[in-house]
């Protein structure tokens, strides 16, 4: 049978410039100082048993299986608590051990129900495992007397049980809630034979259990398990992927019955996540196996004509047929395409391939547009290089952590995590954001400065931190002597001095006292190790790129730029955002951020590629929309992106995607997209297809098929036979040759393959001849631009204010459950904690408003209105109010308006004047979002 159990050391490897020699069983063994006995073991190649153990927790020596004998010592110590010191002599066997061993398996196993063979752990249980190692044959105890054999099954949860009478108190799943999870969901009530594990008084699903799975992962029994193993039986066999929601890219085993997905495990040796995960990776996979997942390509003239189901052949003949009609009628650049950052970088680099070959056009954007466009801008212009500086075992070296406009508890879960076990460990922490984010207080995790300014001034606050460094005489001034361009410095210097930017002056803007501005500066600054980690927050204002770029200041005036436990930390969105903005998905840039009006890098590709490259940048997605409604753009090819639903203000992109003549979707369910188009692609998921992802920490992963594509094509394969329907035929067999041609036209590329891959796991880029293994810090001897630029950041209000008539602020974001549009999350369980979009208020707008908890109201503003749910929370601060947007029918773009960064056109999600009002109806926009779906729903042929 496959074993799902992956080798374990018995307690965590300990780093130690000292060394120390010990025998195990007569064999020496070195290890560094602080390993434990059991691991020492284990080095050596020798297996203590072991129950309450495990390498991912620190030892807890409550099962007493792990015995061992060590010479000069009375009794028999735990292995897994006992440290090694030099000399030390071990026997790991014996009778007398032996015996022990057997009489305490003895005791664990009368108390266990004896129904193995129908047990759903039955092959795969540590339990059963371990009394096997140990001998034991016969249990002389009967089940009479005082025992836990009775106990109600908590199943709560919809993806895993609690069955008490299983358990055998080793406390290792609340170990794993409170050093890996971070959350201390769990507890050991009582004691001594009474002790009983408690998620609360009310069961999993009520409780503060955020549901990520390591108490599962770590429970030795089937106390803790997942309903699909309950349901589907143990697994045959494991593939290693990379999971397709966050910008985190955690590794997963997704095990597997024949084709079909049993169970995802994250993977001990993911080096973005070593073995955790979030609700999302770990359970929600059910999507992909959804009955509303597209199966056929389908096609319709208007999008008021019922969807005709054709073969593969005749969608993309006609889909080919129709770009090319208008490109005759209407120009080269009337059409144009979108690549998906939720595919893979393969797939992405052949959608832009195939817009600038087979369009010959630039025209071709990606969601980055909508999320972080700035942080390409900002960290290019002053650092070199558009990319987070770090990787993520970084912040385990960190002593002051900034986080800026993001909520990694929700969105980045699994880095949160890791980020809150480093704040444990006594890191202080700045929080700039305007809500009272989960990290501002957590258990046992408590910001030591919440900056809770009003949004839409990001600037503001770091220039007012960034002046109280200069002139407190707080800078680094010798990094910056050494590494940074001094007039750019010197001018950017003079700049922040100004009085107008001290934390005094901008105080009233800001709505930050001034005085705790300046304590926050002095931490940043003289705190040791820095770190800013940053997201939406930042990048999705009018002022996004200036902001990235007050991040990359603030950070070359400290000397934080260079090393482990420092940087500039863009939490990416999507799972392959970078990715799809490495691959050239912007407008103005090929493959590797290269410019198209570079002759020379246009003369590469058009040599590889076998046609010219457009030497004028092509129409970013909002260009795109204006075109299509002044009537010069016609045809939009979408692969993997909602953009009726994720771009801002809902009613222009409606109106733009009517304007089209060919709108092609290439999705894995009918999205809101999806409702104007003429041509619908079934896409395929992540299982389903071989790739790359690159998380935020420029890491490359495989992704790997591990079921046939339902609909018979891999994205890849879709992209490349419409390629090849327009007359462009591109040959591959496989990704990995794709791959390869990536390669050999990007420099930071260079040395990334599939069999790199698999040597090492994953590759940070540049990988190249100067750094063949990858890149995990950048910048380290000099900025990848030469010297750092200090760029200057006028503080610019956004124009979006507040009045009379609007007279609160409306910001969005996310919540740990549901991802992005929803479209695979709401297809799981995890609706049970997120079913709808809720606008979180203040108590003092509330009863100023006369709105209770849970009523509806209406959200007001200038692009248009919707109706909500109130949630009536202290967690905002009064005057802002916020939203989430997984649910298309909640309409919170129909509400964001169409401002947009000055350097990107990333929209301003982050600040809409607002008015909220009682209400008991849906809104009009609703009312309309409803008759057109069910219209379309009409459409679609019966199943
Ligand atoms: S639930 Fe599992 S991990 Fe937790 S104490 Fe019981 S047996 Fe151990
Ligand atoms: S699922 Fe995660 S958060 Fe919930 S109890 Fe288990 S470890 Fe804790
Ligand atoms: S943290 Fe992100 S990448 Fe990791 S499991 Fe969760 S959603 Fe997936
Ligand atoms: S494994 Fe050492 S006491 Fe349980």
């Amino acid at each position: 049978m496959y074993s799902t159990q992956e080798p374990d050391a018995g307690t965590p490897l300990r780093v130690s410039q000292q060394l120390v020699t010990l025998q195990i069983d007569g064999v020496p063994v070195t290890v560094p100082a602080g390993t434990s006995v059991m691991r020492a073991a284990f080095d050596a190649g020798v297996r203590v048993p072991k129950l309450c153990a495990t390498d991912h927790l620190e030892a807890f020596g409550s099962c007493r299986l792990c015995l061992v004998e060590i010479e000069g010592r009375r009794g028999f110590p735990a292995s897994c608590t006992t440290p090694v010191e030099a000399g030390m002599k071990v026997t790991t066997q014996s009778d007398k051990l032996a015996k022990l061993r057997r009489n305490t398996m003895e005791l664990y196993i009368s108390d266990h129900p004896l129904d193995c063979l129908t047990c759903p752990a039955n092959g795969n249980c540590e339990l059963q495992d371990m009394a096997g190692v140990v001998g034991l044959r016969e249990v002389r105890y009967g089940s009479e007397g005082e025992n836990h054999l009775v106990g109600t099954k908590d199943t709560s949860n919809p993806y895993f049980s609690f069955d008490p009478t299983k358990c055998i108190v080793c406390s290792r799943c609340v170990r794993a809630c409170e050093e890996v999870q971070g959350t201390f969901a769990l507890t050991v009530e009582g004691r001594g034979f009474q002790s009983k594990i408690a998620p609360g008084p009310t069961g999993f699903v009520e409780s503060e259990c955020v549901s990520c799975g390591a108490c599962v992962q770590a429970c030795p029994t089937a106390t803790l398990m997942e309903k699909s193993i309950t349901e589907m039986g143990q697994p045959d066999h494991a593939v290693v992927t990379t999971c397709a929601y966050c910008g985190v890219g955690c590794s997963f085993r997704a095990e597997m019955k024949g084709s079909q997905v049993v169970r995802m495990v994250p993977n001990k040796n993911g080096q973005a996540n070593h073995g955790h995960s979030c609700v999302k990776g770990r359970f929600a996979w059910g999507y992909a196996t959804h009955p509303d997942r597209l199966k056929h390509p389908m096609i319709r003239a208007k999008i008021t004509d019922p969807w005709r189901v054709v073969s593969w052949e005749e969608a993309l003949r006609y889909a080919a047929g129709e770009f090319r009609r208008i490109q005759e009628k209407h120009g080269r650049g009337s059409v144009g395409g979108i690549t998906s950052s939720r595919c893979t970088n393969e797939e992405t680099y052949l959608v832009q391939k195939l817009v600038r070959a087979a369009f010959g056009n630039n025209n071709v954007d990606t969601c980055a547009r909508v999320c972080h466009s700035p942080t390409g801008y900002g960290l290019k212009a002053t650092l070199g290089e558009s990319a987070g500086t770090q990787n993520f075992d970084s912040v385990d070296a960190a002593d002051v952590i900034l986080v800026i406009g993001a909520n990694p508890t929700d969105a980045h879960p699994v880095f949160a995590s890791r980020m809150k076990r480093r704040l444990r460990q006594g890191a202080r922490l700045i929080v700039v954001d305007p809500r009272r984010i989960d990290l501002v207080r957590q258990p046992h995790v408590e910001a030591e400065f919440h900056l809770a300014l009003r949004p839409g001034t990001n600037v503001a606050v770091l220039n007012a931190l960034a002046h109280v460094i200069v002139a407190e005489g707080l800078a680094k001034d010798d990094y910056v002597g050494q590494r940074c361009d001094q007039p750019e410095f010197e001018t950017w210097r003079r700049f922040i001095l100004q009085p107008r930017n001290s934390p005094e002056a901008l105080e009233e803007a800001t709505g930050v006292p001034a005085e705790r501005i300046r304590w926050a500066a002095r931490l940043y600054a003289t705190g040791g190790n820095a770190a800013i980690y940053y997201g939406l927050g930042v990048t999705e204002h009018s002022q996004g790129s200036t902001t990235v770029m007050a991040i990359a200041n603030l950070a070359m005036l400290t000397g934080n730029v260079g090393r482990p436990g420092v940087g500039v930390n863009p939490l990416r969105g999507q799972n392959n955002v970078q990715g799809s903005c490495d691959m050239g998905s912007f407008p103005h840039e090929l493959p590797g951020y290269r410019h198209v009006s570079d002759p020379t890098v246009r003369e590469l590709f058009s040599t590889t590629w076998g046609v010219p490259i457009d030497p004028e940048p092509g129409l970013r997605i909002p260009n795109m929309f204006d075109a299509a409604i002044d009537g010069s753009f016609k045809g939009l090819y979408v692969q993997g992106e909602d953009i009726a639903q994720s771009d801002p203000d809902t009613r222009h992109v409606s109106h733009a995607l009517e304007s089209l003549e060919c709108l092609v979707v290439q999705d894995i369910f009918l999205n809101e997209t999806a409702k104007f188009a003429h041509v619908l692609l079934p896409g395929s998921s992540f299982l389903e297809k071989d790739g790359t992802f690159t998380n935020a920490e420029r890491r490359i992963s495989r992704v790997r098929k591990v079921m046939p594509p339902l609909a018979g094509y891999a994205d890849w394969q879709v992209t490349l036979e419409l390629a090849k329907a327009l007359g462009y035929p591109m040959h591959y067999e496989h990704p990995s040759q794709i791959m390869d041609e990536i390669a050999a036209l990007t420099p930071t590329f260079a040395g990334v393959s599939y069999e790199r891959l698999e040597r090492l796991g994953s590759i940070q880029w540049p990988c190249n001849a100067k750094a063949p293994e990858g890149t995990p810090v950048m910048h380290v001897e000099a900025f990848v631009r030469g010297k750092g630029r200090f760029v200057v950041t006028e503080y610019v209000p956004t124009s979006e204010r507040t009045t009379r008539k609007f007279p609160l602020i409306l910001t969005t974001g996310r919540i740990l459950s549901q991802y992005n549009v929803g479209a695979q999350t709401r297809r799981t369980h995890n609706a049970v904690w997120h079913e709808g979009d809720r606008l979180e208020l203040h108590p003092h707008d509330a009863e100023n408003r006369g709105i209770r908890d849970g009523d509806w109201v209406s959200v007001r503003s200038r692009a248009g209105e919707t109706t909500l749910r109130a949630q009536v929370t202290e967690r905002m601060q009064p005057g802002i109010v916020y939203t989430t947007f997984h649910h298309p029918e909640s309409g919170a773009n129909v509400v964001t308006t169409d401002n947009s960064d000055w350097a990107t056109n990333c929209p301003e999600y982050k600040v809409t004047a607002v008015e909220v009002t009682p209400t008991a109806t849906p809104s009009a926009w609703q009312e309309q979002f409803q008759r057109f779906s069910e219209a379309q729903a009409g459409l679609m042929p019966q199943r």
